[in-house]
């Protein structure tokens, strides 16, 4: 059911092979329900986790975000560790994601990156003109992302095999998006403005991205990430044919380098309804679905994928017996066929009851331990 079959270990030779020396497969967890769903396979129990899953809403978390910025525990491998490893030991989920930033990769291209308090990201040298793309400086991952990858090994370490870890990028349209206006965005207007009107500065801009994501999956995956999801979050901003022209060909490009790495991969935006076959025409093993259609209508467009969802985020906020009704009705809705990845249809908001995400990886493993999922 997914696009290729998965290996633990690369085939190698070739640039993807790790050195023969890396005991890379001691705690593989192949056959971890998450791994086992994003491969199409039965997993015996339907894995769950959830996007920003380690945040503001957990106390554990708070308690470092006192001593320490985002950008720092981002940068402190120990620190990201300590913190990735929250919610598989505090909330029980299936699957760990590594602790960093879709916006870390623009800090050695060039660009200065800050978090506000309140305001989210700020990113003061926004890229604008064809100057400003032919400015952004080389990226060697291994080295310039060298704290991140190091987050990855020692995460792996400490988990000892408890359960798979996910690794991440922001796709090229989300990191465009970002870069150019300068922050987040409520109608991408200055994105928007470049894509249209000089669409030569876009496509030379999402190609160095796309090669700077890639470069930088690759050696998460070479640290040992197990699977790994590129986040476009906010492409459902795009009518299709805009998708077709000046996003696929970039995101394919990232797929298409990381597909012989041999793990599974997600493809994940908000608002796609409209997009999920071109997304799927892009790549990914796994398609993320938000709450903004029914899960087996998602599913059913993207037919030969796995698919990750759909919970609204915000449901999580309904008391406990309306918020397991609609679990159960995303359950339903998969019906046990194998390739769903419980999750949100977005990431966890900070005011969310952290005993309601503990409860949502309890109804979903009573509902479906045993089954044929
Ligand atoms: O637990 C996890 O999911 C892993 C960690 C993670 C973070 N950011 C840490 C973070 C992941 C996967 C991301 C991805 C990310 N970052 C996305 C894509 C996912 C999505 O939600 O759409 C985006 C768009 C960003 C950019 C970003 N980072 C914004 C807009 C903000 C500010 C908004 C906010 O929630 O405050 C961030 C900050 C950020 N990144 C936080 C965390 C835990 C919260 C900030 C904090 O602790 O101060």
């Amino acid at each position: 059911m997914p696009q290729q079959t998965t290996q633990a270990v690369p085939p190698g030779p070739g640039p993807s092979a790790l050195p023969v020396s890396e005991p890379r497969d001691t705690n593989s967890v192949t056959d971890a329900p998450f791994l086992r769903a994003a491969r199409g396979e039965p997993a015996g129990v339907t894995p769950v986790w959830f996007m920003r899953q380690a945040g503001r809403y957990m106390a554990e978390y708070r308690a470092i975000r006192e001593h320490h910025t985002l950008l720092e525990i981002c940068a402190r491998p120990q620190l990201a560790a300590e913190v990735t490893l929250q919610p598989v030991e505090h909330i029980g989920v299936d699957a760990a994601i590594l602790f960093a930033d879709i916006l870390l990769p623009l800090v050695p291209l060039g660009l200065s990156l800050e978090f506000t308090a309140g305001e989210g990201p700020a990113l003061h040298n926004p890229i604008r003109t064809a100057a400003d793309v032919a400015a952004l400086r080389p990226v060697d991952a291994e080295t310039d992302l060298g704290h991140v990858l190091e987050a990855v090994r020692l995460v792996r370490r400490e988990l000892a095999g408890r359960v798979p870890l996910i690794g991440f990028a922001g796709a090229p349209f989300t990191v465009a998006s970002y870069a150019i206006e300068g922050g987040s965005s409520r109608h991408f207007v200055e994105t928007k403005r470049m894509m249209y009107g000089a669409p030569e500065v876009w496509h030379a801009l999402l190609g160095k991205l796309s090669t700077v994501l890639a470069d930088y999956l690759a050696g998460q995956i070479r640290a040992g990430a197990q699977a790994v999801q590129l986040f476009d979050s906010w492409v459902g901003t795009l009518a299709p044919d805009d998708y077709r022209a000046y996003v696929l060909p970039h995101t394919r490009a990232i797929f298409d380098r990381l597909r012989p790495l041999g793990v599974p991969m997600t493809h994940f935006g908000v608002g796609t309804s409209g997009l999920l076959e071109l997304q799927r025409e892009a790549g990914g093993d796994v398609i993320g679905l938000d709450w903004t259609i029914p899960l087996d209508a998602g599913w059913a467009r993207v037919p030969d994928r796995a698919v990750q969802g759909n919970l609204d985020p915000i449901a999580l906020f309904a008391p406990l017996p309306e918020l397991k009704r609609r679990v159960h009705d995303v359950l339903a809705r998969a019906a046990g066929r194998p390739g769903h990845i419980f999750n949100l249809g977005h990431g966890i908001v900070p005011e969310t009851p952290v005993d309601h995400v503990r409860a949502v990886v309890e109804m979903v493993h009573e509902a479906t331990a045993g089954g044929t999922t």
